[in-house]
């Protein structure tokens, strides 16, 4: 009877190890829904430099799908015909880019769907479109805004550098004309040590040299 007991206790135990809600032995729902794949991925774009100016050129590098068949860029918001810049078709064979109306010869496509446009434009500023297509695969979009700052002009920061030594020659000229002063100042007192004037009492320029005049004449 021992062991019909202790047979019974063991599969009373895995019964209940086996239902038990901390238990290990827990099932999970079968996935029979599969999530949908969405049809579009947005891509991230970034951009070298990231502060383009014009006559520099800039290399537009989108993020998304690494083996893909076709790609095209956008000068504009928008997947356009009608703005469309190339479309980049990668090795193998070999890679070969298409012009499409938007092109303007400034414009090369590069590995990963790289945008690369030289001699940049204030027009050139805009938000880019880039779409990466690989069959069985969906789209993946991205899109850049693109800003084109104009160069620092070289006659501004001469002008600058014109304005700065003024700047300089008239506070040098002030503080000199400040010292003649104060030493013109001391010489008249100096000089007149019995004039009733006090050391309070302003004296102009003018008047320093007019008194000043006949004293130098006076002494030899
Ligand atoms: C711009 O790109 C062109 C062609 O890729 C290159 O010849 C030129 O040196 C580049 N200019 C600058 C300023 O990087
Ligand atoms: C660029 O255009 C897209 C599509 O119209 C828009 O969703 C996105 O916000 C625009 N980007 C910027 C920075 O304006
Ligand atoms: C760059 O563009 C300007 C006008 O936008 C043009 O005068 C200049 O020759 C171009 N430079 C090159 C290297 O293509």
């Amino acid at each position: 009877m021992g062991w019909q007991m202790g047979a019974a206790f063991l599969a009373a135990s895995i019964l209940i190890s086996f239902f038990h809600p901390t238990g290990v032995m827990s099932f999970t729902p079968a996935k029979v829904l599969l999530p949908r794949a969405p049809r579009i991925v947005l891509l991230k774009v970034t951009w070298e430099p990231s502060n383009p100016v014009a006559g520099q050129n800039v290399t537009l590098i989108p993020g998304g799908l690494e083996v893909f068949h076709v790609c095209r860029w956008y000068r504009a918001a928008a997947v356009d015909e009608a703005n469309e810049i190339f479309s980049y078709h990668p090795p193998p064979p070999s890679h070969w880019q298409q012009k499409g109306s938007a092109y303007t010869g400034r414009e090369t496509g590069g590995p990963g769907c790289t945008l690369h446009i030289t001699n940049l434009t204030l027009d050139d500023s805009g938000n880019y479109t880039v779409t990466k297509e690989s069959r069985a695969m969906p789209l993946n979009i991205g899109h850049a805004l693109l800003r084109v700052s104009e160069p620092p002009s070289v006659p501004d920061s001469a002008c600058s550098k014109r304005s700065g030594i003024i700047s300089g020659i008239v506070l040098g000229s002030l503080v000199v004309t400040a010292m003649i002063g104060i030493l013109l100042y001391f010489l008249l007192r100096a000089y007149y040590p019995s004039d009733n004037k006090t050391s309070t009492q302003l004296i102009s320029t003018y008047a320093m040299y007019e008194h000043l005049s006949p004293s130098v004449g006076e002494n030899p």
